[in-house]
């Protein structure tokens, strides 16, 4: 099979760390219509069971099965298979099993699982150490444990601070200033320098901007528990008659029409640049790369409400407010090292990504809620005291 999606390189056997969150899910989505085999592990924290049982009903894949203990399967006869384990990335236990899932043979690990509110960072500045610098120290003791040396980051843009540089490359410097980008900072750090005390390590930092949209089909899509804190889920709440109005956090900003300005990026086109990132690493000598993954374009609050607004025929109420505290006033990426290095470039517009967003929230105002009762996590980790 000519794959698409890798680049034409190997289908293998992945593990999804986080698969079942906003970024996970559609990545899972995507390589699994490219035919890899999908290993998810998710302690349901911020992601559901839902999202990956529609994902196997998006691909095609044979009937959900749930097992008595904290295991779900789907399959088709030919190709793609996948595979949902309830589990802590900061568990030993919980990561050997999903390593030896499926008779193990899991070549490469996608690590999307992590905590990602900077408020609640600056709250609870442990808990995010633990699980996202904790957790990945976990990952990479069972990946050493289980032969498996590639590994796929979900980094981001924060770690570039406020600065003033438009569009930022992957050399400028690194300055986080909150507790959730420190921690991203020190897994970097981390991984590079297990690449350097080894031979053979193949690891992907890809820092995302901003990851937004939905799945076309609208079945998956983003489910923010509580209170949205970005701009796109709120957004989409407004337009559902979940939230009363936009607030758009100062209207002074040194830009066009003086509202922050960012770059969105629509998540399939973020999953399709896993799957990318993947199929290079696969087929290169090993290699520590560091790529940016967004469009290479700002819009400000207000066009992306007017985009919005003209793309569903709809009519938002919003009102200009204080800054927030942390912002800047542009945060745009220079993606050319991703289209150099693996031929990736956004390819959805704005449009795409409103349009696609609102099929979603349209469809499932309180997300995989709108489903009905969700599986008790508790019932699906019985068996195990992580
Ligand atoms: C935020 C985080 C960043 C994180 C990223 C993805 C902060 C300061 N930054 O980025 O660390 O990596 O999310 O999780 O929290 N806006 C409004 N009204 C809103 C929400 C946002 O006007 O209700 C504005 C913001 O001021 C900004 C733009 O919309 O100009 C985008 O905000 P957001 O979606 O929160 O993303 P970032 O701030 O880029």
């Amino acid at each position: 099979m000519i794959d698409s999606l890798t680049g034409g390189h190997s289908l293998t056997k992945v593990l999804l760390t986080g698969g079942a969150g906003f970024i996970g899910s559609h990545t899972s989505l995507a390589l699994l219509e490219s035919g890899h085999q999908v290993v998810v592990m998710d302690d349901f924290s911020n992601g559901s069971a839902e999202a990956l049982r529609r994902v196997a009903e998006l691909t095609g894949l044979g009937p959900w099965r749930q097992d008595a203990t904290d295991h779900w399967s789907a399959s088709a006869p030919v190709g793609g298979s996948l595979t949902l384990i309830r589990g802590d990335v900061r568990s030993q236990q919980d990561l050997d099993r999903a390593f030896q899932d499926g008779n193990g043979g899991i070549s490469a690990v996608l690590h999307f699982a992590g905590l990602k509110a900077v408020g609640e960072s600056m709250a609870e500045p442990l808990r995010y150490w633990d699980v996202n610098v904790t957790g990945t120290v976990r990952l990479l003791e069972a990946m050493g444990r289980h032969g498996c040396q590639t590994l796929v980051f979900s980094s981001s843009a924060t770690l570039y601070g406020t600065t003033d540089t438009v569009p930022i490359p992957e050399t400028a410097p690194l300055q986080p200033i909150n507790p959730y980008g420190y921690t991203k900072a020190a897994v970097e750090r981390m991984l590079t320098d297990v690449a350097s005390s080894a031979p053979g390590w193949r690891i992907a930092l890809l820092r995302y901007f901003n990851p937004v949209g939905a799945h076309p089909s609208g079945r998956i899509g983003e489910d923010p528990s509580g209170r949205p804190n970005n701009l796109f889920p709120f957004l989409c709440q407004v337009a559902a008659g979940c939230r009363q109005q936009l607030e758009v956090f100062g209207g002074d900003w040194p830009t066009g029409d003086g509202t922050g300005v960012r770059d969105y990026l629509h998540v399939m086109d973020l999953a399709e640049g896993h799957g990318r990132a993947l199929g290079l690493l696969q087929a290169e000598p090993p290699q520590l790369l560091t790529l940016n993954l967004g469009s290479g374009q700002g819009h400000s609050v207000l066009e992306l409400l007017r985009t919005f607004e003209t793309t569903n025929g709809l009519t938002l109420p919003y009102a200009v407010v204080e800054r927030r505290p942390g912002d800047s006033a542009v945060s745009v990426a220079d993606p050319s090292q991703a289209e150099r290095r693996m031929g990736w470039r956004t390819r959805r517009s704005l449009a795409d990504i409103c349009r696609d967003g609102w099929a979603w929230q349209r469809a499932n105002p309180q997300g995989y809620r709108s489903a009905g009762p969700q599986p008790a996590p508790e019932l699906i980790g019985a068996q195990h005291g992580s």
